[in-house]
Protein backbone atom coordinates (compact mmCIF):
# COMPACT_ATOMS: atom_id res chain seq x y z
CA UNK A 1 0.00 0.00 0.00
CA UNK A 2 1.04 3.39 -0.95
CA UNK A 3 0.57 5.72 1.61
CA UNK A 4 1.83 8.80 -0.33
CA UNK A 5 -0.05 12.09 1.48
CA UNK A 6 2.17 15.15 1.75
CA UNK A 7 1.07 16.71 5.18
CA UNK A 8 0.69 20.60 4.31
CA UNK A 9 1.06 21.90 7.50
CA UNK A 10 -0.24 25.23 8.54
CA UNK A 11 2.05 26.83 11.69
CA UNK A 12 -0.38 28.41 13.65
CA UNK A 13 1.67 31.58 15.20
CA UNK A 14 2.84 31.98 18.60
CA UNK A 15 1.31 35.31 19.08
CA UNK A 16 -0.39 37.65 16.71
CA UNK A 17 -2.28 40.81 16.46
CA UNK A 18 -4.77 42.36 14.51
CA UNK A 19 -5.46 46.09 13.85
CA UNK A 20 -8.50 47.82 12.18
CA UNK A 21 -7.07 50.40 9.37
CA UNK A 22 -9.65 52.73 8.85
CA UNK A 23 -9.67 54.63 5.63
CA UNK A 24 -9.92 58.38 5.33
CA UNK A 25 -11.84 61.10 3.16
CA UNK A 26 -10.89 64.61 2.80
CA UNK A 27 -14.00 67.35 3.47
CA UNK A 28 -11.92 69.87 2.40
CA UNK A 29 -8.93 69.93 -0.03
CA UNK A 30 -7.18 73.27 -0.38
CA UNK A 31 -3.79 72.70 -2.87
CA UNK A 32 -1.26 75.81 -2.33
CA UNK A 33 1.86 75.88 -4.52
CA UNK A 34 4.46 73.16 -4.88
CA UNK A 35 7.22 73.13 -2.87
CA UNK A 36 10.66 72.87 -3.24
CA UNK A 37 10.44 68.96 -2.38
CA UNK A 38 7.93 68.27 -5.29
CA UNK A 39 5.35 68.38 -2.67
CA UNK A 40 2.42 70.86 -2.19
CA UNK A 41 1.57 72.52 0.75
CA UNK A 42 -2.20 71.47 1.87
CA UNK A 43 -4.75 72.88 4.00
CA UNK A 44 -7.27 69.91 4.34
CA UNK A 45 -9.71 68.56 6.53
CA UNK A 46 -9.48 64.80 7.00
CA UNK A 47 -11.73 62.51 8.53
CA UNK A 48 -11.12 58.68 9.33
CA UNK A 49 -14.14 56.42 8.27
CA UNK A 50 -15.45 53.41 9.12
CA UNK A 51 -14.15 51.59 5.41
CA UNK A 52 -11.26 49.38 6.61
CA UNK A 53 -9.10 47.02 6.33
CA UNK A 54 -7.53 44.51 8.58
CA UNK A 55 -3.88 43.95 9.00
CA UNK A 56 -2.82 40.75 10.71
CA UNK A 57 0.83 40.54 12.50
CA UNK A 58 2.57 37.67 13.19
CA UNK A 59 6.05 36.56 14.17
CA UNK A 60 7.51 35.11 11.46
CA UNK A 61 11.37 33.60 10.13
CA UNK A 62 11.22 36.59 7.47
CA UNK A 63 9.39 39.36 6.43
CA UNK A 64 6.23 38.96 3.85
CA UNK A 65 3.15 40.71 3.17
CA UNK A 66 0.51 38.85 1.58
CA UNK A 67 -2.85 40.50 0.46
CA UNK A 68 -6.49 39.74 -0.10
CA UNK A 69 -9.79 41.07 -1.03
CA UNK A 70 -12.07 41.67 1.86
CA UNK A 71 -16.32 41.78 2.11
CA UNK A 72 -16.72 39.99 -1.28
CA UNK A 73 -14.79 42.56 -3.46
CA UNK A 74 -10.97 42.93 -4.25
CA UNK A 75 -10.91 45.87 -3.49
CA UNK A 76 -7.53 45.71 -6.12
CA UNK A 77 -5.67 43.70 -3.95
CA UNK A 78 -4.39 41.37 -6.76
CA UNK A 79 -2.34 44.72 -8.43
CA UNK A 80 -0.73 45.75 -5.12
CA UNK A 81 3.39 44.74 -4.88
CA UNK A 82 4.23 42.68 -2.27
CA UNK A 83 7.72 43.57 -1.58
CA UNK A 84 9.63 46.35 -0.56
CA UNK A 85 7.57 48.79 -2.44
CA UNK A 86 4.51 48.01 -0.62
CA UNK A 87 4.20 50.58 2.30
CA UNK A 88 3.29 48.47 4.73
CA UNK A 89 6.90 46.54 4.10
CA UNK A 90 8.24 49.57 4.36
CA UNK A 91 6.45 50.61 7.75
CA UNK A 92 7.95 46.95 9.25
CA UNK A 93 11.38 47.50 7.80
CA UNK A 94 11.79 51.13 9.42
CA UNK A 95 9.97 50.23 12.93
CA UNK A 96 12.21 47.43 12.81
CA UNK A 97 15.43 49.71 12.13
CA UNK A 98 14.57 52.38 14.75
CA UNK A 99 14.15 49.71 17.27
CA UNK A 100 16.99 47.69 16.43
CA UNK A 101 15.44 44.62 15.82
CA UNK A 102 14.95 42.69 12.49
CA UNK A 103 11.68 43.44 10.78
CA UNK A 104 10.79 38.91 11.03
CA UNK A 105 6.85 39.38 10.78
CA UNK A 106 4.20 38.24 8.64
CA UNK A 107 1.38 40.91 7.27
CA UNK A 108 -1.42 39.98 6.24
CA UNK A 109 -4.02 42.21 4.94
CA UNK A 110 -7.71 42.17 4.20
CA UNK A 111 -8.25 45.32 1.90
CA UNK A 112 -11.60 46.77 1.98
CA UNK A 113 -10.07 50.03 1.30
CA UNK A 114 -9.62 50.39 -2.99
CA UNK A 115 -6.54 50.88 -3.79
CA UNK A 116 -5.39 54.12 -5.65
CA UNK A 117 -8.62 55.05 -4.74
CA UNK A 118 -7.89 58.37 -3.37
CA UNK A 119 -8.84 57.02 0.27
CA UNK A 120 -5.74 56.27 1.89
CA UNK A 121 -5.51 52.30 1.66
CA UNK A 122 -1.75 51.95 1.49
CA UNK A 123 -1.13 54.92 3.70
CA UNK A 124 -3.46 53.62 6.59
CA UNK A 125 -1.76 49.61 6.21
CA UNK A 126 1.08 51.64 7.03
CA UNK A 127 -0.09 52.89 10.32
CA UNK A 128 -1.27 49.75 10.73
CA UNK A 129 2.13 48.13 10.70
CA UNK A 130 3.15 50.82 13.05
CA UNK A 131 0.58 50.47 15.34
CA UNK A 132 0.06 46.70 15.24
CA UNK A 133 4.19 46.11 15.42
CA UNK A 134 5.01 47.78 18.18
CA UNK A 135 2.25 45.74 20.38
CA UNK A 136 3.29 42.26 18.95
CA UNK A 137 6.84 43.64 19.82
CA UNK A 138 5.65 44.57 23.52
CA UNK A 139 7.25 47.80 22.42
CA UNK A 140 6.14 51.65 24.00
CA UNK A 141 6.10 54.17 21.57
CA UNK A 142 5.47 57.91 22.06
CA UNK A 143 2.75 59.38 19.79
CA UNK A 144 4.86 61.71 19.07
CA UNK A 145 7.66 59.55 17.81
CA UNK A 146 5.12 56.91 15.91
CA UNK A 147 3.97 60.36 13.96
CA UNK A 148 7.55 61.11 13.00
CA UNK A 149 7.79 57.84 11.18
CA UNK A 150 4.51 57.76 9.73
CA UNK A 151 5.40 61.07 8.31
CA UNK A 152 8.66 59.33 7.20
CA UNK A 153 6.30 56.76 5.02
CA UNK A 154 4.06 59.09 3.49
CA UNK A 155 1.79 62.85 4.05
CA UNK A 156 -1.35 60.74 4.27
CA UNK A 157 0.37 57.92 7.01
CA UNK A 158 0.44 60.15 10.34
CA UNK A 159 -3.37 60.64 10.01
CA UNK A 160 -4.24 57.35 9.55
CA UNK A 161 -2.41 56.73 13.38
CA UNK A 162 -4.24 59.56 14.51
CA UNK A 163 -7.63 59.03 12.98
CA UNK A 164 -11.02 61.58 14.39
CA UNK A 165 -11.47 64.43 12.38
CA UNK A 166 -8.35 66.61 12.20
CA UNK A 167 -6.84 69.35 9.97
CA UNK A 168 -3.99 68.87 8.10
CA UNK A 169 -1.01 71.22 7.23
CA UNK A 170 2.34 70.89 5.50
CA UNK A 171 2.38 68.24 3.30
CA UNK A 172 -0.74 66.71 5.23
CA UNK A 173 1.15 65.23 8.31
CA UNK A 174 0.86 68.89 10.26
CA UNK A 175 -2.55 67.70 12.58
CA UNK A 176 -4.56 69.14 14.35
CA UNK A 177 -7.87 67.51 16.21
CA UNK A 178 -11.10 69.25 14.96
CA UNK A 179 -14.68 69.23 16.79
CA UNK A 180 -16.86 66.98 14.84
CA UNK A 181 -20.13 66.58 16.84
CA UNK A 182 -22.27 64.75 14.29
CA UNK A 183 -21.59 61.07 13.03
CA UNK A 184 -21.51 61.86 8.95
CA UNK A 185 -23.21 58.93 6.84
CA UNK A 186 -21.35 58.67 3.58
CA UNK A 187 -21.97 57.36 0.38
CA UNK A 188 -18.81 55.76 -1.21
CA UNK A 189 -18.61 54.86 -5.01
CA UNK A 190 -15.34 52.99 -6.06
CA UNK A 191 -13.76 53.10 -9.58
CA UNK A 192 -12.96 50.25 -11.95
CA UNK A 193 -9.72 51.42 -11.88
CA UNK A 194 -7.84 53.72 -9.77
CA UNK A 195 -6.20 56.91 -10.12
CA UNK A 196 -2.32 58.00 -9.42
CA UNK A 197 -1.74 60.64 -6.64
CA UNK A 198 1.35 62.07 -8.36
CA UNK A 199 -0.56 62.36 -11.55
CA UNK A 200 -3.70 64.07 -10.47
CA UNK A 201 -1.12 66.64 -8.46
CA UNK A 202 0.82 66.95 -11.71
CA UNK A 203 -2.26 68.12 -13.56
CA UNK A 204 -3.41 70.35 -10.93
CA UNK A 205 -0.16 72.35 -11.70
CA UNK A 206 -0.54 72.24 -15.53
CA UNK A 207 -4.13 73.32 -15.00
CA UNK A 208 -3.12 76.50 -12.65
CA UNK A 209 -0.43 76.83 -15.43
CA UNK A 210 -2.64 77.14 -18.44
CA UNK A 211 -4.52 79.73 -15.97
CA UNK A 212 -7.37 77.79 -14.30
CA UNK A 213 -7.16 78.08 -10.94
CA UNK A 214 -9.52 76.52 -8.77
CA UNK A 215 -10.86 78.26 -6.20
CA UNK A 216 -11.26 77.30 -2.62
CA UNK A 217 -13.87 77.76 0.20
CA UNK A 218 -13.42 78.59 3.15
CA UNK A 219 -11.66 75.64 5.90
CA UNK A 220 -13.12 77.76 9.11
CA UNK A 221 -16.35 77.97 7.76
CA UNK A 222 -16.87 74.11 7.37
CA UNK A 223 -15.13 73.72 10.65
CA UNK A 224 -17.58 75.68 12.56
CA UNK A 225 -20.47 73.84 10.69
CA UNK A 226 -18.41 70.37 11.99
CA UNK A 227 -18.27 71.78 15.35
CA UNK A 228 -22.50 72.28 15.16
CA UNK A 229 -22.69 69.27 13.63
CA UNK A 230 -25.35 70.87 10.42
CA UNK A 231 -25.10 68.50 8.33
CA UNK A 232 -26.74 70.49 5.71
CA UNK A 233 -24.31 73.37 6.22
CA UNK A 234 -21.45 70.39 5.60
CA UNK A 235 -22.92 69.46 2.11
CA UNK A 236 -22.75 73.11 1.61
CA UNK A 237 -19.26 73.35 2.62
CA UNK A 238 -17.24 70.27 1.12
CA UNK A 239 -14.58 71.43 -1.26
CA UNK A 240 -11.68 69.53 -3.23
CA UNK A 241 -8.57 71.55 -5.03
CA UNK A 242 -8.07 67.93 -6.89
CA UNK A 243 -11.37 67.57 -7.87
CA UNK A 244 -10.78 69.23 -11.62
CA UNK A 245 -7.57 67.66 -12.44
CA UNK A 246 -9.19 64.56 -11.50
CA UNK A 247 -11.78 65.09 -13.39
CA UNK A 248 -9.70 66.09 -16.58
CA UNK A 249 -8.21 62.77 -15.95
CA UNK A 250 -11.32 60.65 -15.81
CA UNK A 251 -14.12 62.70 -17.26
CA UNK A 252 -16.81 59.43 -16.57
CA UNK A 253 -16.77 60.42 -13.26
CA UNK A 254 -18.90 63.27 -13.73
CA UNK A 255 -21.37 61.05 -14.63
CA UNK A 256 -21.11 59.59 -11.37
CA UNK A 257 -20.84 62.66 -9.12
CA UNK A 258 -24.10 63.81 -11.23
CA UNK A 259 -25.83 60.36 -10.55
CA UNK A 260 -25.10 60.73 -6.81
CA UNK A 261 -26.71 63.80 -6.61
CA UNK A 262 -30.27 62.30 -8.80
CA UNK A 263 -29.93 59.83 -6.11
CA UNK A 264 -30.60 62.31 -3.12
CA UNK A 265 -27.43 63.04 -2.29
CA UNK A 266 -26.60 66.44 0.08
CA UNK A 267 -23.62 66.97 -1.80
CA UNK A 268 -20.93 64.71 -3.75
CA UNK A 269 -17.42 65.06 -4.48
CA UNK A 270 -14.10 63.18 -5.45
CA UNK A 271 -12.36 61.72 -2.39
CA UNK A 272 -8.82 63.25 -2.37
CA UNK A 273 -6.90 62.26 -5.36
CA UNK A 274 -9.97 60.41 -6.94
CA UNK A 275 -11.70 58.21 -8.41
CA UNK A 276 -13.38 57.10 -5.48
CA UNK A 277 -16.47 59.59 -5.35
CA UNK A 278 -18.37 60.47 -1.99
CA UNK A 279 -21.30 61.68 -0.86
CA UNK A 280 -22.77 63.16 1.89
CA UNK A 281 -26.21 61.86 3.32
CA UNK A 282 -28.61 62.74 6.03
CA UNK A 283 -28.98 59.98 7.85
CA UNK A 284 -27.66 56.38 8.22
CA UNK A 285 -31.01 55.23 6.96
CA UNK A 286 -30.55 58.15 3.85
CA UNK A 287 -26.84 56.64 2.88
CA UNK A 288 -28.80 52.77 2.31
CA UNK A 289 -30.71 54.92 0.04
CA UNK A 290 -28.48 56.95 -2.02
CA UNK A 291 -26.36 53.86 -2.09
CA UNK A 292 -29.53 51.64 -3.96
CA UNK A 293 -30.26 54.02 -6.30
CA UNK A 294 -26.57 54.69 -6.82
CA UNK A 295 -25.94 51.02 -7.22
CA UNK A 296 -28.29 50.42 -9.98
CA UNK A 297 -27.63 53.83 -12.00
CA UNK A 298 -24.50 51.81 -13.44
CA UNK A 299 -21.83 54.61 -12.99
CA UNK A 300 -19.30 52.84 -10.78
CA UNK A 301 -17.83 49.24 -10.07
CA UNK A 302 -19.54 49.21 -6.19
CA UNK A 303 -21.01 51.15 -4.00
CA UNK A 304 -20.09 51.01 0.15
CA UNK A 305 -21.70 52.92 2.95
CA UNK A 306 -19.58 54.01 5.96
CA UNK A 307 -19.75 56.84 8.63
CA UNK A 308 -17.35 59.31 10.14
CA UNK A 309 -15.80 59.77 12.29
CA UNK A 310 -13.85 57.00 13.86
CA UNK A 311 -10.72 56.08 15.45
CA UNK A 312 -7.55 55.28 13.65
CA UNK A 313 -5.40 52.79 13.29
CA UNK A 314 -5.80 50.82 16.62
CA UNK A 315 -5.27 47.02 18.20
CA UNK A 316 -8.74 44.89 18.43
O1 LIG B 1 3.50 61.42 0.59
P1 LIG B 1 3.07 60.44 -0.44
O2 LIG B 1 4.18 59.51 -0.84
O3 LIG B 1 1.83 59.69 -0.06
O4 LIG B 1 2.68 61.28 -1.72
C1 LIG B 1 2.47 60.68 -2.97
C2 LIG B 1 2.64 61.72 -4.05
O5 LIG B 1 1.56 62.65 -4.02
C3 LIG B 1 3.88 62.57 -3.93
O6 LIG B 1 4.98 61.95 -4.54
C4 LIG B 1 3.47 63.83 -4.67
O7 LIG B 1 3.54 63.64 -6.07
C5 LIG B 1 2.00 63.95 -4.32
N1 LIG B 1 1.77 64.83 -3.16
C6 LIG B 1 1.97 66.20 -3.29
N2 LIG B 1 1.75 67.02 -2.22
C7 LIG B 1 1.31 66.52 -1.05
C8 LIG B 1 1.08 65.13 -0.90
C9 LIG B 1 1.32 64.32 -1.99
O8 LIG B 1 2.36 66.68 -4.36
N3 LIG B 1 1.08 67.36 -0.04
Amino acid sequence: MRLATVACVSVIPARSVVVRAPGKVNLYLEVGDVREDGYHELNTIFQSVSLVDEVTLAEHHELQVRLRGGNGHSAGADSVPTGQRNLAWQAAELLAERLGREPNVDIGILKSIPVAGGMAGGSTDAAAVLVGLAALWGEEIERDELLELAAELGSDVPFCVYGGTAVGGGRGELLTSALARATLHWVLAFSTQGLSTPAVYRELDRLRAAGTQPKSTDCDELLRALAFGDVAQIAGLLHNDLQPAALALRPDLRRTLSAGQEAGALAGIIAGSGPTCMFLAESAHHAVDVAAQLAGAGVCQSVRVAHGPVKGARVV
